[in-house]
């Protein structure tokens, strides 16, 4: 079968057998959502280095926000080649894993998932799942699959494929039917950058954790989403962790000033950007999907220009618009307490009542 993957195609249902996890396979490389049991909850995947793929999977969730997503790997030695574990990391993974346990790292350099699966961060979340449906289809596509549970926005995680056909049906191409998710409750997060830190209490007890670690876990501040409920605005202090350029941002803007970059949208790009430092259109034809999949990398580029400022053109709210302007927005809030000397990409630590 090909998989025509389009804007809102009609989603197929599949018990789990060899055929259909080639198909899964198929639809995954084709940039394709594929929905699948794991041990925890269902979750909805796409291929983590994809990064248009992702958009689509924001846009098929509702999400007003781009959170950080979870990237499933088949092992251990999968999840350390997009990640730098440090002892106590190693040590959790060789415990846990495969199960229901989520370790926040830092990046590897060259890591080749999608900036907008990671929220643009330095960290990545990894986790080994040990339902066996999940093992087989990342055992089969060979990389990296995010996968946010596979409902829409503000609703409960599903633990069955019915629950996932309740709210993403004709949002999503394929649901791989493994029968219930046994544990019910989301993975456990643990960031190891550092002192290792609760950010999400989960299917893992607390206390099998500190019984490897011979000590209490620290506890981070509330994660960016416990449950789905991303409704309502988000104040900055309330997020784990999220990308800020150290560039002011100018939104809105319908000119440029001399020294400024750009990062436009659409056509045609406003008066005065001869004198542009750089331009980066994140979608030239005004297609949300590639605008999103582009935000994160190019603030990244155009940040590292040393520009006065990163003047951005208005940004319709529409589609993934909403939460393209989202994250605009939280990057432009002025951080009076940040010093240059403050490292620009790390975990909110709750004792630094300065760091949002
Ligand atoms: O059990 C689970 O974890 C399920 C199944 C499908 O694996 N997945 C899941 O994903 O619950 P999601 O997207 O609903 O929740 C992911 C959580 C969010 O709270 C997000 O903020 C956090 O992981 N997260 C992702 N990357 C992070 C990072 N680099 N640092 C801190 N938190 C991160
Ligand atoms: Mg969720």
């Amino acid at each position: 079968m090909r998989w025509d993957v389009t804007a809102w195609p009609s989603t197929r249902v599949m018990t789990v057998t060899p055929e259909a996890l080639a198909n899964a396979v198929r639809c995954l490389r084709a940039g394709g959502l594929v929905a699948f049991p794991t041990e925890t909850v269902y979750g909805l995947g796409t291929d983590a280095t994809d990064g248009k793929a992702i958009a689509r999977l924001y846009d098929a969730k509702g999400r007003p926000t781009f959170n950080p997503l979870i990237a499933h790997v088949h092992d251990a030695a999968q999840a350390r080649s997009l990640g730098i574990f440090d002892g106590v990391a190693a040590r959790l993974a060789e415990a846990f894993w495969p199960g229901p346990l989520t370790l926040a790292v830092p990046r590897q350099p060259g890591c080749p998932v999608a900036d907008l699966a990671t929220a643009g961060l330095a960290t990545i979340a990894l986790r080994v799942p040990a339902h066996n449906v999940a093992r087989d289809l990342l055992a089969a596509f060979g990389g990296p699959i995010v996968a946010p549970s596979a409902n829409r926005s503000g609703h409960v995680s599903p633990t069955t494929a019915q629950h996932v056909l309740a709210d993403l049906r004709g949002r999503i191409d394929l649901v791989l039917d493994g029968g219930p998710s046994l544990v019910g409750l989301e993975s456990t997060i643990v960031a190891c950058i550092g002192e290792p830190t609760l950010l999400r209490p989960g299917g893992l007890p607390r206390a099998d954790i500190e019984r490897v670690l011979g000590h209490p876990l620290a506890d981070g501040p509330p994660p960016i989403e416990l449950t789905d409920s991303e409704e309502g605005p988000l104040a900055p202090g309330q997020l784990a962790s999220h990308y800020a350029p150290r560039t002011p941002l100018r939104l809105n803007a319908r000119t440029v000033d001399t020294d400024e970059a750009l990062l436009a949208f659409g056509e045609p790009i406003p008066p005065g950007n001869d004198h542009a430092v750089s331009i980066l259109n994140l979608s030239p034809g005004a297609d949300m999907l590639e605008a999103a999949a582009n935000l994160f990398s190019y603030l990244r580029a155009l940040d590292a220009l040393g520009a006065s400022a990163i003047a951005v053109m208005p940004i319709p709210q529409s589609g993934l618009g909403e939460a393209i302007n989202d994250r605009l927005q939280r990057a432009a809030a002025p951080r009076p307490d940040e010093t240059p000397q403050q490292p620009r990409y790390k975990l909110h630590d709750p004792k630094d009542e300065h760091d949002v």
